[in-house]
């Protein structure tokens, strides 16, 4: 494969929610292959801040798969073509020479537009502070066999726990959902005891906060567990489902 390839990146630039937003073209010569995508939009944006430019706002921190900031539609895809990739995690040996790459914002009401690429999930703060959250008092460390979970449970659990929070679900939904993010986040503490005590308050208050939020419904129609670079199973989402309808069916009056 080549060590350099030429590319035309094709970005949305919106100064802010209130603006229209429009594409803008740039060409991309001698990008290094062993490059991040990140890296990539770094080296954009030393170009555009020395020519006197604005350059391209994009969110990012931990850059390797962690932190869930890394937001970007790449050539329709959200985190781009890989599967199980974060954007930080996308490398540009994936592209072809001569390629356009089209680079957009998440799009869904509930993110509205920061500035270009850059979108605001306050939103899943607030599903976070509705009921993500234990209250018991677990103390300092303990022994990790102190309270005996089934290996099968806390498998599931951690797999729910691996959810980042970047979005990519709600913006490949076209319901523009966060079901599968929400159903992470119950599900990881569901299936744990010390997630019992405040079990159906939480999904309950977390549902109303997501429906409260404008996020839609979910159809079944698996884009979100397609596009999540964590590989979160949409199986979650029945466990929310039910977790939900015995918390409203039990609820007192
Ligand atoms: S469920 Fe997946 S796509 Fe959605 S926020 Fe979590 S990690 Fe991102
Ligand atoms: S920058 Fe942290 S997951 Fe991509």
């Amino acid at each position: 494969m080549a060590e350099t390839i030429n590319l035309k990146l094709k970005i949305w630039r919106q100064k802010n929610s209130k603006s229209q937003g429009k594409f803008e073209m740039y060409d991309m010569p001698g990008v290094s292959t062993h490059m991040s995508f990140l890296e990539m939009m770094d080296v954009l944006n030393d170009r555009l801040i020395r020519e006197g430019k604005d350059p391209v706002a994009f969110d990012h921190d931990c850059r390797e798969g962690i932190c869930g900031m890394c937001s970007m539609y790449i050539n329709g895809r959200a985190h781009g073509p890989m599967k199980a990739t974060t954007t930080c995690q996308l490398h540009m040996r994936h592209f072809e020479n001569g390629e356009t790459i089209t680079i957009e914002p998440w799009r869904a009401a509930s993110f509205p537009v920061i500035k270009d690429l850059t979108v605001d999930r306050t939103a899943f703060d607030k599903i976070i502070q509705a009921g993500g959250f234990i209250s018991v008092n677990t103390g300092s460390a303990q022994d990790g066999n102190a309270i005996p979970i089934a290996k099968v449970k806390s498998d599931e659990a951690f797999d729910a726990a691996a959810c980042i929070g970047c979005g990519a679900c709600v913006a490949a939904c076209k319901n523009a959902s966060a079901m599968l993010f929400m159903s992470a986040k119950v599900s990881q503490l569901a299936l744990l005891p010390q997630g019992h005590p405040e079990r159906n308050d939480r999904v309950l208050k977390m549902v109303q906060t997501h429906d409260d939020a404008g996020f839609g419904n979910c159809t079944n129609t698996g884009a979100c567990e397609a596009e999540c670079p964590k590989e979160i199973s949409i199986s979650h989402i029945a466990r929310l489902n039910r977790e939900y309808l015995m918390a409203f069916l039990t609820k007192e009056a």
